[in-house]
């Protein structure tokens, strides 16, 4: 089962963003866009991770158990609620996201979540982390000029007080995302 770890967002958030999708998508055939029930702010990518014996779970040597990675993310430090506000349109090369407006204990969340799914076997990044919202991933084609995909939108705030484990679920219709287990700060 393929496995990532991600924020949600409240509805109003994926409201205008999805809004914004639905208005700038026809400016370019190259992108695909992201469906706005879809829409997450990851934290981690753990990818194919093995139902099966939790003593599996040996550093590199099989695919982690998801009961091992639950039972890591528990243990996860999320002291307190984090504000994040959601302005503007920024790319990767092949990458369309909101950029995000987050201190930096969005980043040690996401170290900790990190470092604690290492002793798994999950490997680690080795891009830093960039708090970003994908928007749309470029399949083929013309990268899109961000002026036309709405640099300048604010799409709002909100508290992450919870971050998600979430199942993939990959069909040719596009992926349907599962949340396994929710793990609230402490001050939530
Ligand atoms: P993204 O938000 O940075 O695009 C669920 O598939 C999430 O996991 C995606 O939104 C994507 O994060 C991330 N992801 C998917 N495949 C990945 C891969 N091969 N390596 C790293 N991250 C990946």
């Amino acid at each position: 089962m393929r496995l990532f770890v991600a924020l949600d967002l409240p509805v109003d958030v994926r409201q205008r963003l999805g809004d914004s999708s639905a208005k700038h998508a026809p400016l370019s055939r190259a992108y695909k866009w992201v469906r706005p029930e879809n829409l997450h702010i990851t934290l981690k990518f753990i990818g194919e991770a093995e139902p099966g014996p939790a003593d599996a779970a040996v550093a590199g040597a099989a695919p982690a158990h998801p009961a091992g990675i639950i039972d890591a993310l528990t243990k996860v430090s999320f002291p307190a609620p984090v504000d994040i506000g959601i302005d503007g349109i920024g790319s990767f090369p092949n990458v369309l996201y909101a950029k995000l407006i987050a201190p930096d204990s969005l980043a040690t969340l996401a170290a900790a979540i990190e470092a604690t799914l290492a002793p798994l076997g999950i490997a680690a990044e080795t891009r830093p982390f960039t708090p970003h919202l994908t928007l749309a991933r470029r399949k083929e084609g013309a990268r899109l000029a961000i002026d036309d995909a709405g640099a300048r939108e604010n799409f709002g705030q909100f508290t992450a007080t919870e971050f998600i484990l979430y199942q993939s679920l990959l069909s040719p219709r596009g992926p349907t995302y599962i949340a396994l287990r929710r793990f609230p700060c402490l001050k939530s």
